[in-house]
């Protein structure tokens, strides 16, 4: 492999990015007041991107005021103020050559009731996360079984919040389809036990996937990009694979595939794992049925991991490396010793110490 390939050109569609290294989404939790983060997480946004991350992700941001928040302060971008307040983020992370995305969700089962508006928790089925809240240490609530009335309200939010972040200028718009979260719920046997048009085959399960992706694309521009998200692991499910065999991820893979979206973000735990029992990672699989950029994420750290994670992948993605060390880019191109973190070691992404 060319040595250099990490930090040579990528096209995404119409965007060049300048390396093949992005700032993966992480969830802050900042937005105590009118769901707008604090200054200092838009400064670390910006500050990665002066610091040469090619493409930066935002936080998950939540797709309305009725049920979809999983965490206290986060984000939404569904008022004038809210978009307002990205804007100036957007301009400076392109004035320093870099691509932002913002990404969107919907918490589904994973929601807190007490923190969203309506005080109700909606899924595809009635079937709870199997892990104990970790905020809560409680179990989450045994949602109530989301109706076609409400799954076209739903997609709404994914619209209208779309719509915001393309107001507020982001190249791109991810739609957030992993870690057990709705659309992942709807993905996944494990918690979709519907027997309407949106459960029972893989077919049906994909179709909300489907109808989401559709809706958001009709209101990002082709001249902005669309990825999605996926995994095969739930922040509350950890040891579940949320698909049942490597043959129905590879279903999904193709049926995206056929989708107007500009690649797929492949998120594990560790990118070099085998999945689903086969001597290939996620990433080996993913590539085998896509021609879609992939993007990977999952314990990459230094030049020898991305560097070996690139070999199935184009674009590399990192979450607690970069989150905690300022340098990290420039740090991978130098090649030096660096730590795999532990996911404790993040929590300081939740406080208000300002990051370094
Ligand atoms: C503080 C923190 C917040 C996160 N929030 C999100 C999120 O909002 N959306 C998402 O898709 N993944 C989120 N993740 C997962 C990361 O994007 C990434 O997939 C995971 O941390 C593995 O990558 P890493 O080994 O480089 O940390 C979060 C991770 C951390 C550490």
């Amino acid at each position: 492999m060319n040595e250099d390939i990490l930090f040579s050109p990528f096209t995404l569609k119409d965007f060049k990015l300048k390396n093949r290294i992005g700032v993966a989404p992480m969830t802050r939790m900042s937005s105590i007041k009118d769901s707008i983060p604090r200054q200092d997480v838009f400064d670390f946004l910006i500050s990665r991107a002066q610091k040469n991350a090619a493409l930066v992700y935002t936080e998950a941001i939540v797709t309305d005021y009725e049920c979809s928040q999983g965490y206290p302060g986060q984000a939404r971008i569904l008022k004038e103020k809210q978009i307002e307040a990205w804007k100036p983020v957007v301009e400076s992370i392109r004035k320093e050559g870099a691509v932002s995305i913002m990404q969107i969700f919907h918490c589904g089962r994973m929601a807190w009731p007490e923190i969203n508006p309506a005080g109700r928790v909606i899924a595809p089925s009635p079937v709870a996360p199997s892990q104990d809240n970790p905020l809560t240490n409680s179990p989450y609530p045994i949602p109530e079984k989301i109706d076609l009335l409400e799954i076209e309200q739903v997609i709404e939010g994914f619209i209208d919040t779309a719509r915001g972040a393309v107001a507020a200028g982001f190249d791109g718009v991810e739609v957030h389809g992993a870690h057990g979260y709705l659309i992942s719920q709807f993905l996944s046997s494990y918690s979709n036990k519907r027997t309407d048009a949106y459960g029972g085959s893989i077919e049906n399960r994909y179709h909300f996937a489907h109808e989401v992706i559709q809706a958001v694309r009709g209101v990002v521009p082709d001249d902005r990009l669309l990825t999605f998200r996926i995994s095969n692991w739930g922040v509350a499910d950890m040891e579940v694979s949320l698909f049942e065999s490597r043959e129905e991820y590879e279903k999904i893979i193709q049926m995206l595939s056929k989708e107007p979206i500009d690649a797929i973000s492949v998120s594990t735990y560790k990118y070099a794992d085998m999945a689903f029992g086969s001597d290939m990672n996620m990433a080996q699989i993913t590539r085998g049925v896509t021609s879609l950029p992939i993007m990977i994420c999952g314990g990459i750290h230094d030049r020898a991991s991305a560097e070996d994670a690139m070999k199935d992948a184009d674009i590399v993605l990192s979450a607690k490396s970069i989150l905690l060390n300022p340098d990290w880019v420039e740090d991978v191109k130098a090649g030096k010793s660096l730590p795999l973190h532990k996911s404790e070691d993040a929590n300081i992404a939740y406080t208000d110490t300002p990051l370094p």
